[in-house]
């Protein structure tokens, strides 16, 4: 399994893409933003997306997309094709595409809105913390991605401030932090293995 930065050696995986990201939220039950072949290609064609691929064959899916000119991030179109779920590619997935954004985007902050458990479990599990909708971006063109999802009313309701989704900030450490932390830890370890 080949898990990396989207680009034009993939654009043939657009439409599967976006087919699948339909299925799978019809079967779910939820209404979400439609995801265009040629949105999907765009995000690809930018390198805004981490793709992961088995000899060939598409296998799991993400990207990135800008709100709020730059201040904001958020990880969309998570997707594992059936036959690869339960294996722990969607966090994988989701862990690259959290470095590869935090490498392009370092000051950015990183947000998601979800109802999916695995997707909670996942962002929890990589630092994210639930957050009031306020602490998002307040970009209308973000929260007009909701009007196909069938609570649109809820948000629309509360003038933004709630809807079933939970809103998740990530407040891990940063790309610096991280490779201090790793650059200490080897550094522990080396000096353990030579005393
Ligand atoms: C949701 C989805 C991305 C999960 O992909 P996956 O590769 O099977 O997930 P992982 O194997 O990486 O699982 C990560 C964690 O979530 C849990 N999980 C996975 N699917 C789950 C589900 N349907 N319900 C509850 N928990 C789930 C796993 O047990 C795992 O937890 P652990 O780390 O404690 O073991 C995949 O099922 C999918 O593409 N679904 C359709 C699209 C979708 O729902 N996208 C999310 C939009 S918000």
């Amino acid at each position: 399994m080949d898990i990396t930065i989207a680009d034009s050696r993939h654009i043939h995986f657009s439409a599967a893409i976006s087919q699948e990201i339909d299925t799978s939220a019809k079967v779910r039950g939820t209404g979400i933003a439609r995801r265009t072949p040629a949105y999907i290609a765009s995000k690809i064609e930018n390198q805004q997306a981490i793709i992961a691929v088995d000899k060939d064959k598409i296998a799991g899916f993400c990207y990135i997309e800008v709100w709020g000119q730059g201040r904001y991030l958020a990880h969309s179109g998570l997707i594992v094709f059936p036959a690869y779920r339960g294996k722990g590619l969607a966090k994988a997935i989701k862990e690259k595409t959290l470095i590869h954004s935090q490498k392009c985007y370092p000051t950015a902050k990183i947000f998601g809105i979800t109802t999916g458990k695995a997707v909670m479990k996942i962002n929890s599990q990589l630092g994210y913390k639930p957050v009031h909708f306020s602490e998002l971006t307040d970009d209308i063109e973000f929260w007009n991605g909701c009007q196909s999802c069938k609570n649109y009313d809820v948000l629309i309701r509360t003038q933004r401030s709630m809807c079933l989704c939970t809103g998740m900030l990530y407040q891990g450490p940063s790309l610096e932090e991280k490779k201090q932390k790793s650059k200490w830890k080897q550094l522990f370890s080396t000096k353990k293995i030579n005393q």
